[in-house]
């Protein structure tokens, strides 16, 4: 059984304060939570305060992007060596809205996973069709470029060491949501590439979460489906209460659909 697994996206928002005041809410409403694991990726400026509450308490810490080397003469940019330093254990990685605004290509995205790899870091490598590409038909064909892509050149059993996350773009911050249908085909999908490139058994343990709007209304329905494994969270995320209800909710959904 795959344990689900809940991650919230604190994106770009968040003061010092504010970031304290969620983190903490979190850690406090979520002391001992059973069947799901969680993880919170606050904006770079909030991690050290982030990781001092959290503690060695079982929310874990990780970063919502990282450089593709260990160090050197990149401005402005943060290594995996230094987020491992600082208690992430995971990083997101090939989010839509870096590939986007920043121009990330999926050439740039295979790099960044490899360095999380190195560096001991869980990558989550989100993949997602644009809402034109499934107009066009052109879901699997896009999904599958980035994830054959994304993962180009890795050994075969570390590609059982990264979380993978279905996030159709269109879904992102829209309030629209795929449906459980909709998402868990594409899950489907993307578990039977993986089971190609690296290997059945890699593939049946390895974690695929759904990201779009999800929230404490539709978060049951969608784990419920056997092929999704938990969600990334975006705006719902910076509502403790809320985050903390998608979490109860994908443990105990999770659980019973997996059984
Ligand atoms: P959303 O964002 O939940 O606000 O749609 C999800 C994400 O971008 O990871």
């Amino acid at each position: 059984m795959r344990m689900p697994l809940v991650i919230g996206n604190w994106k770009m928002h968040g003061t010092l304060g504010e970031a304290r005041v969620l983190a903490t809410a979190l850690r406090d409403g979520l002391k001992r939570p059973r069947g799901v694991e969680v993880v919170c990726c606050p904006p770079f400026t909030a991690l050290a305060a982030v990781a001092e509450i959290l503690g060695a308490g079982p929310i874990q810490l990780g970063a919502q992007t990282c450089h593709h080397e260990a160090a050197g003469a990149h401005t402005g940019e943060v290594s995996p060596a230094m987020l491992a330093d600082l208690g992430c254990r995971f990083v997101l990685l090939g989010h839509s809205e870096r590939r986007r605004e920043l121009g990330e290509s999926d050439g740039l995205i295979n790099r960044k996973v490899g360095a999380a790899l190195a560096h001991k870091l869980t990558p989550v490598l989100c993949v997602g069709e644009s809402a034109e590409e499934r107009r066009q038909g052109l879901t699997f064909t896009t999904v599958e470029g980035q994830l054959r892509a994304g993962l180009a050149g890795l050994a075969g059993d570390t590609l059982g060491r990264i979380v993978l996350a279905y996030e159709p773009v269109w879904a992102i911050g829209t309030g629209v949501t795929a449906t459980p249908g909709q998402a868990a085909e594409v899950h489907g999908y993307l578990r039977g590439l993986l089971s190609e490139l690296a290997s059945k058994e890699a593939a049946q343990k390895t974690r695929i979460l759904y990201g779009g709007s999800v929230s404490a209304d539709n978060a049951d329905a969608l784990v419920a489906e056997p092929e999704i494994d938990g969600a990334l969270v975006g705006g719902a995320a910076l509502n403790a209460q809320g985050f903390i209800a998608i979490v109860r909710k994908a443990a105990r959904v999770g659980a019973a659909a997996k059984e």
